[in-house]
């Protein structure tokens, strides 16, 4: 096994790869796992010295706080092939940024931005070879955070793991997805943790989001908790609509997650010379608007899904078709061609977005 170190952490390289074992043409989002991954843990106070060693399973204690009181958060970043073969992180910052304001709402250590830049750098350099090259396909980076003192009683843990894995993906949504706006079930209440990327909010998503799925959708749009007539955000997306020719996205607050991709797209929208309207949007507006046809196009933004258009929205039981869903024209397409243009490489990256390895 060989030994690198860098500055932050030691580096010990597999020597047995498992990159022949994988199929890059049928990828599944999220089941096949890149040859190495990063690990650090914080206790007394500081971080210990990290290091990337091969992907493989942790021990844990029965009683370590996490699997108790859920001090677990995590991020979703993608690093892609670029045009002249090179491979580049797109936006990390955004996302080691979102990453410490979860941990202060789950009153877990922050991760200081320049370990965490190059425990990314370093992982996503050494497993290059795992950045697939297909139109749809991008490496997904998964940082993440637990509470690992063994201790029962809720407080906050004294202990934690930092981690990051990597993995080969293709689409997470395939074909049109059609959503459900959700009227009776709250993924985030105001004052709550909605604004962070805590796997509670998840967890409590799961029931909901089946009960969707059993009527015939594929995710939902949650809606405010008090009245459940302002649109929120989708299951891992933000939410976009496209009334009269401009762009219209519910303002975040604390119980929406602030997007990456969200802020990408308003971001490249406005580049593009698209009229930009970011408000509440009542469930009644997007009714009408859909009645009426000048709510044209709606589509979820994430970094798992990227732009997603929906072909159908049901809201209290109506079905309401989607008219430019499938349009070569549409306004989802033109942001999404300018969006991966500029993560690949093909078109200037003039915010300076992608960082390359
Ligand atoms: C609840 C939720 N909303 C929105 C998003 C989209 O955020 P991003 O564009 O940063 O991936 C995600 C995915 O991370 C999510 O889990």
């Amino acid at each position: 096994m060989m030994i690198e170190t860098s500055s932050f952490f030691d580096i010990h390289k597999t020597e047995t790869s498992r990159i022949n074992q994988v199929d890059f043409d049928n990828l599944e989002f999220g089941r096949v796992f890149s040859d190495h991954m990063f690990l650090m843990e914080y206790e007394n106070g500081e971080w210990m010295r990290g290091k990337i060693e091969p992907y493989g399973p942790f021990t844990m204690s029965p009683a370590s706080m996490v699997f108790h009181y859920g001090q677990a958060i995590f991020e979703g970043m993608k690093a892609y092939r670029m045009a002249d073969g090179g491979v580049s992180i797109f936006r990390p910052g955004k996302n080691i940024e979102r990453f410490n304001l979860s941990a202060k709402r789950m009153c877990m250590p922050e991760v200081p931005e320049d370990i965490f830049m190059e425990a990314l750098a370093t992982l996503v350099e050494l497993d290059k070879e795992w950045v697939p090259g297909g139109d749809e396909s991008s490496l997904y980076i998964r940082p993440f955070m637990i509470a690992t003192d063994s201790y029962v009683g809720v407080k906050a843990s004294e202990k934690y793991a930092f981690s990051i894995f990597t993995c080969p993906v293709g689409a997470y949504y395939k074909g049109n997805v059609s959503v459900k706006v959700e009227r009776n079930y709250t993924r985030a209440t105001p004052g709550g943790t909605g604004y962070a990327k805590a796997a509670g909010n998840y967890a409590g998503s799961l029931y909901p989001s089946r009960l969707a799925r059993e009527e015939g959708f594929d995710q939902l749009i949650w809606t405010d908790a008090i009245e459940h007539e302002y649109i929120e955000e989708s299951g891992t997306m933000n939410a976009m609509f496209v009334l009269n020719g401009g762009l219209v996205s519910p303002a975040t607050s604390d119980t929406i997650l602030n997007g990456v991709t969200r802020d990408s797209v308003l971001t490249i929208a406005r580049d593009l010379g698209i009229n930009v309207d970011i408000r509440k949007v009542a469930v009644s507006e997007l009714r009408s608007g859909l009645e009426s046809g000048s709510i044209t196009e709606a589509f979820g933004v994430g970094t798992a899904a990227t732009i997603k258009p929906i072909a159908e929205i049901g809201i209290d039981g109506i079905h309401y078709p989607l008219k430019h869903v499938n349009h070569a024209k549409s306004v989802a397409n033109q942001l999404l061609n300018e969006l991966d243009g500029i993560r690949r490489g093909k078109i200037e990256d003039r915010h300076a977005w992608n960082i390359p390895i």
